[in-house]
């Protein structure tokens, strides 16, 4: 076999899929001793063959110069670029089908970042709700503090709530970002990224500047939906949640152009946002079987929301499967989603006291914080993620006292319906 320093993406005219991709694209043998796979490269600083070459590198790295057609940028220091990142990087990126994709050091991490390289002072944001507990915290709590008003319309309410609040926030002042989470979590209501690029389109009409169309994709993305697809311009994820996949790293990413990241790229340069070697290393691990985890995820939730709706002791089921295919959320599923996923929540008749008694039974399923691992885990976002959401406002967005989320994993289906089914029984 020949030591290629080349990536083999295609054989014999066949591109190549991404599950057989993550094996070794962007990786070659012959450049770490034959090793099969990547090393660890545990450094801060790399060393530069001569004081020019190091002039070089940092002209690229800091755009004084572009690179020639065959020139590639040089290592410098692990907060500004580091082999294992970049590996990651440019796997990360074909799940999407992008140019490019940045990897932080938390799904925080990553929106923060993009937020704070795409906002000044005077603008504004739409976005969607609910939307993670950490993520609303930022929009209503930290960009205010930096002159960054936001204005947000509820998920799953259709077309003219966004535009109602696009409306609102562009007589505010320029809008810099729409950021929507797709589905939302925890309702798992649904918001239209095509009518979001539209309104990017009208936006840029008007006020002269595209605002970017930034779509949190943790729930569904990267195999069963892809909002790159669909105009929009930058996927962030929490890497922690399905792509990180085992409960055992926390990291996040933005994938993209080239050109709308390349200020995503700047801030996480000065602010240190970056993820670490280790960290990228077991996330390019935890791609390799990516696909096999969460199909196997999707198909235990399916078994598990069907058990759900037909028992006594359960109100509803938020659960994409579920939508009526001709209402008009079944029409826009079925448009951007190629699966309903494996996190969903469920109301269960009674209220706080019944929902937990089902989460202290549990044995099974993890009472914890946090989706996409393999192993399942069960929450009540009123009391815990979403906890910080003033109460009629998080009544308003369908988190009730009765719901708990579950994040279903990989174990046998029939093990997890014993258990839900003991913990029911003894509300
Ligand atoms: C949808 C979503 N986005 C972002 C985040 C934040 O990610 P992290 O915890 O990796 O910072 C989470 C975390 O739970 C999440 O569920």
């Amino acid at each position: 076999m020949t030591w290629h320093i080349r990536d083999v993406t295609e054989i014999g005219g066949q591109p190549l899929h991404p599950e057989t991709l993550m094996m070794g694209y962007g990786y070659f043998p012959g450049l770490s001793e034959g090793a099969v796979k990547c090393p660890i490269f545990q450094t801060s600083t790399f060393v530069f063959r001569s004081a020019e070459e190091g002039k070089r590198f940092f002209e690229l790295a800091y755009g004084l110069s572009e690179p020639g057609p065959q020139e590639a940028p040089g290592l410098i220091y692990s907060r500004l670029n580091n082999p294992n990142l970049e590996i990651l990087e440019g796997r990360l990126a074909i799940w999407d089908r992008a140019e490019r994709a940045l990897v932080f050091s938390s799904g925080m991490a990553a929106i923060s970042t993009c937020l704070f390289a795409l906002c000044r002072p005077g603008d504004v944001v739409v976005h969607s709700s609910p939307v993670y507990g950490g993520s609303d915290y930022l929009l209503e709590k930290v960009l205010p503090q930096f002159g960054i008003r936001t204005v947000g319309f509820q998920a799953g309410t259709g077309v003219a709530a966004l535009e109602r609040a696009v409306n609102e926030a562009s007589a505010l002042g320029r809008v810099a970002a729409i950021f929507v989470e797709t589905p939302a979590n925890p309702t798992n209501g649904l918001v239209d990224l095509a009518a979001c690029t539209a309104a990017a389109a009208r936006l840029e009409a008007r006020q002269g500047s595209r605002p970017p169309v930034v779509v949190d994709n943790t729930f569904l993305g990267p195999l069963w939906q892809r909002p790159l697809e669909h105009g929009c311009d930058i996927v962030v994820y929490s890497l922690t949640k399905y792509v990180g996949g085992h409960s055992d790293v926390v990291a996040g990413a933005c994938v993209g152009s080239r050109e709308v990241l390349e200020p995503v790229h700047l801030m996480r340069t000065i602010l240190g946002t970056m993820t670490d070697p280790h960290t990228a290393w077991l996330l390019m691990r935890s791609l390799e079987t990516l696909e096999l985890r969460f199909r196997r995820s999707v198909e235990n939730a399916r078994r598990l929301a069907e058990f759900l709706r037909s028992h006594p002791k359960v109100e509803s089921v938020s659960y994409l499967g579920f939508v009526d295919p001709d209402s008009e959320e079944g029409r826009l599923y079925a448009r951007q989603c190629l699966a309903p996923g494996a996190t969903f929540s469920f109301y269960v008749r009674g209220g706080e006291r019944e929902a937990f008694r089902v989460l202290d039974t549990l044995q099974l399923f993890k009472l914890a914080v946090s989706l996409g691992g393999t192993e399942s885990l069960a929450s009540h976002p009123a009391a815990m993620t979403h906890s910080d959401i003033e109460p009629q406002r998080r009544a308003a967005l369908g988190i009730a006292d009765n719901m708990i989320r579950v994040s279903v994993g990989i174990e046998n289906p029939e093990d997890l319906l014993a258990d839900m089914r003991e913990a029911l029984d003894r509300i």
